[in-house]
């Protein structure tokens, strides 16, 4: 029987196990895969199953683009919403924020301001000098899902609102940073919260990142705040890391009547960045960027 360091059957004068030999890699991949969904019902994506990620990727970003460059003093956030529900149509793209869950959120995208930390839903009220804004993205393109989010700032604001929007941005960067295989979970939450406490801000607990791909939101729940989640990360999974830094204390109240947005307990202001990232087989990529 031919063994793996014989050279190849076919003449190449290489080693069989670097010419012909039959394929363990996937062999091992798809092993790993059915453990993540039997252990932890974490989905590990094929090939095939992230480019269909990329591009859903690629769309909401693009979309997201063309949603803050027109983010603007003057502009409502339901102007926002209209011209996002106009570029996912042109995209063949459908806005996964539209009817999600109970009740159905009424809008294409979120749009969250100053002392909002998540799920603001585009109104009538006109952007004003000083806002920062969170525009919230999730196209669903052929099926598959991508996220993301980014802050404005309208005109020239206060240090404290600046310095949170910086800080978020940091943490979810720093977090990002640590990402590869074998890294546990609870390291995004650490690195985030560590930082987040080092500038003098809290970090929120009530939401959390989340697996995404073939669903809107899949497991693992991904923590911002210090966690004990220690699954370890693994090629080919996909999640969102979302931190909301707030500039006072971290506890949300949602608002009783649209059941959705989320304010900050003291009314001070928050701040969130969004990426969707992939686990590769040494680190991880930007799939937002
Ligand atoms: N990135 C946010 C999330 O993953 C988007 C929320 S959309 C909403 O939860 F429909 F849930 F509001
Ligand atoms: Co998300």
């Amino acid at each position: 029987m031919i063994e793996r360091n014989d050279s190849c059957w076919c003449g190449s004068g290489k080693k069989w196990k670097k010419c012909h030999y039959p394929k363990l890699p996937s062999e091992n991949m798809s092993l790993l895969a059915k453990r993540y969904l039997q252990e932890y019902g974490i989905i590990l994506k094929s090939p095939e199953q992230i480019e269909g990620v990329r591009r859903a990727c690629q769309v909401t970003i693009q979309i997201l683009d063309e949603l803050c460059k027109h983010a603007k003093k003057g502009v409502t956030t339901l102007a926002l919403d209209e011209l996002s529900r106009k570029l996912h149509k042109g995209a063949n793209a459908i806005p996964a924020p539209l009817g999600y869950g109970h009740p159905p959120y009424p809008k294409t995208i979120c749009t969250s301001l100053n002392e909002v930390i998540c799920h603001g839903i585009p109104d009538e009220r006109p952007l004003r000098e000083g806002d920062i804004v969170n525009i919230d993205a999730s196209a669903i393109v052929d099926g598959f899902f991508g996220d993301s989010s980014r802050m404005v700032i309208i005109g020239k604001t206060t240090a404290e609102k600046q310095r949170v929007v910086e800080v978020s941005h940091e943490c979810l960067m720093r977090s990002i940073a640590i990402c590869r295989p074998g890294a546990p979970i609870s390291d995004i939450g650490k690195t985030i919260e560590d930082y987040a406490r080092a500038q003098g801000f809290s970090v929120v607990n009530q939401f959390v990142g989340h697996g995404i791909g073939l669903a809107f939101h899949e497991p693992p729940e991904i923590p911002h705040h210090y966690n004990s989640l220690h699954t370890p990360m693994a090629p080919g999974m996909i999640f969102t890391i979302e931190p909301m830094i707030n500039v006072g204390v971290r506890d949300g109240i949602i608002d009783p009547i649209n059941q959705w947005t989320v304010r900050t307990k003291d009314g001070k202001p928050s701040a969130q960045w969004e990426h969707t990232i992939l686990i590769t087989e040494t680190g991880h990529e930007i799939l937002t960027i």
